[in-house]
């Protein structure tokens, strides 16, 4: 047998899912990457076809290993996900009962205003270090319970089980012989003490989860099952699992205290790095799980933004004033300045530090002369504006100082941004060479279980710093902006919380 020095890397986004080989030293391999159909039932509900994203795992996974010609130097399958979305299957056949619910999907806003109103909200701060929000999974999985006929009570009865979408993909890939999750997707499901780091029984009361519905918990990095012989042609241990933004801290290896990342996907996710010690926010950010390896856990605070890429994929697909992505760094550098033009992405509510789920999104500051490149300016800039509130936010708590953030996920690719987002946080902004963190973190983790790499040392140092954008914006200019965007902000919103 040759020997396996690769990781295979499933990354299950938003909006696609792609998969991703590499070698010992981070290089890609192969890799294949599939969209799939967002579907809106209603506004503000948001569902993906749970077979559709099993239909793109396995095609882009069979995918790349046909190009890599490498199935037999796999040591092991890495699988990272979008978080807080749900799935319920029964456990006979695997078939899930309802679609998806995704983490954007707002139908449980006014369940999460009652529990709040009830004074449930410092209980559950307490034990997750999140808050009531229904971007979390609780409310969307009680929904389901009550909405799809005889759920409940064949839950009740043990015949169902949940997961967020890393489980729903190890089940199928065990052929149905693993129910587990890792402790990041755990930890977001509203239902987790990140502390005692188990389910927690008064949670799952106030919540009304039955607890046979719940998979089993496990470290990041360890073997969770070996794949159905059948699917890839031979039994491939999947040895790693994170929630997608956690994975992004291991693919940056933000190992030590202090260190922070930004990742571009959908939405953006700033995660620090606060140690062993979980630090409670003071300024509505979440206190959450970066990693559980060998038995050791460290935490992190994390800001979570609900659109970035997101308004970029609207310019192209809502407005048609772009043909691809890409275009936005050309339109931005094209115009001196954004002339007074904001956008406040509030397309499904505003996230950290708002939390706001019935705030909208908002263009302002137009005047006659204002271009399709200002408004393609304005939804770049209110990203870096978000990632300034987040970092600036996390620094009050205590967090550390961080003086360079590293950014990954696609609109990390944008110099502009990249520049911009130095200015506004007047830090170092550091691009890795590799900018599919999320995937790699999960190959880290995939690899760490089964011998391709040793350390958190060794996976620091297979990190490759691509490029550094340094602060240069006076800092009266850098003022006034950001006043312009707090005042949009502002008009966004519908509480003042
Ligand atoms: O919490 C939601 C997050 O995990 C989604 O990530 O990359 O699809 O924006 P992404």
């Amino acid at each position: 047998m040759s020997k396996q020095d690769y990781v295979l890397a499933i990354d299950q986004g938003t909006t696609s899912t792609r998969t991703i080989i590499f070698d010992r030293n981070a290089v890609e391999v192969a890799s294949a990457r599939q969209e799939f159909a967002q579907h809106y039932p209603q506004a503000g509900w948001v569902e993906h076809c749970p077979e559709d994203i099993w239909n793109d795992v396995l095609s882009t996974s069979r995918t790349a290993l046909e190009k890599s010609g490498a199935l037999e130097r796999i040591a092991g399958i890495g699988i990272t996900n979008q978080r807080e979305t749900i799935v319920v299957w029964e456990r006979a056949t695997g078939k899930p009962i309802h679609r998806a619910i995704v983490w954007q999907d707002r139908r449980t806003a006014a369940t999460c205003q009652t529990l709040r109103e009830e004074g449930a909200e410092a209980l559950v701060r307490e034990r997750t270090g999140l808050l009531i929000d229904p971007y979390f999974s609780a409310t969307k999985l009680a929904w389901l319970l009550d909405n799809v006929s005889g759920a409940r009570a064949r839950a009740e009865k043990g015949e169902l089980a949940f997961g967020t979408i890393d489980s729903f993909i190890l089940w199928r890939l065990t052929g149905g012989k693993v129910h587990a999750t890792d402790i990041t997707n755990a930890a977001r499901t509203l239902l987790f003490d990140i502390h005692r780091q188990q389910w927690d029984e008064e949670l799952l009361r106030l919540f009304r989860i039955p607890a046979s519905l719940l998979p089993e918990v496990k470290d990041n990095s360890t073997i969770f099952g070996e794949t159905d012989p059948a699917l890839y042609g031979r039994a491939i241990p999947i040895a790693g699992m994170a929630g997608d933004q956690q994975a992004a801290v291991v693919g940056q290896a933000c190992f030590t205290p202090g260190m922070a990342k930004a990742t571009y996907g959908t939405g953006c996710f700033v995660l620090l790095n606060t140690g062993d010690k979980p630090v409670a926010s003071k300024n509505r950010m979440l206190t959450t799980i970066a990693y559980r390896m060998g038995g050791k856990t460290t935490y992190a605070l994390e800001g979570s933004i609900f659109v970035a890429g997101a308004a970029i994929k609207w310019l192209r697909d809502g407005l048609h004033l772009i043909t691809h992505a890409s275009q936005t760094d050309d339109m931005a550098t094209r115009i001196p300045h954004s002339h007074g033009v904001y956008m406040v992405p509030g397309f499904v509510g505003l996230g950290a530090p708002h939390w706001d789920p019935d705030a909208r999104g908002l263009i302002c500051g137009l005047t006659l002369d204002a271009t399709a490149a200002h408004i393609a300016r304005a939804a770049l800039e209110s990203v870096a504006y978000q990632t300034l509130d987040l970092v600036t936010a996390m620094m009050q708590d205590g967090g550390g100082t961080t003086d360079a953030l590293r950014v990954d996920g696609g609109m990390s690719a944008n110099d502009w941004f990249c520049n911009f987002l130095a200015d506004m946080l007047q830090a170092k902004v550091e691009r890795p060479k590799h900018i599919e963190t999320t995937a790699l973190g999960a190959g880290f983790l995939a690899g760490m279980a089964t011998g391709v790499w040793d350390s958190e040392k060794t996976l620091a140092a297979t990190w490759q710093r691509g490029a550094v954008f340094e602060p240069s914006m006076p800092s009266e200019q850098r003022r006034t902006m950001i006043a312009g965007w707090h005042q949009a902000v502002r008009r966004t919103l519908t509480t003042t919380g």
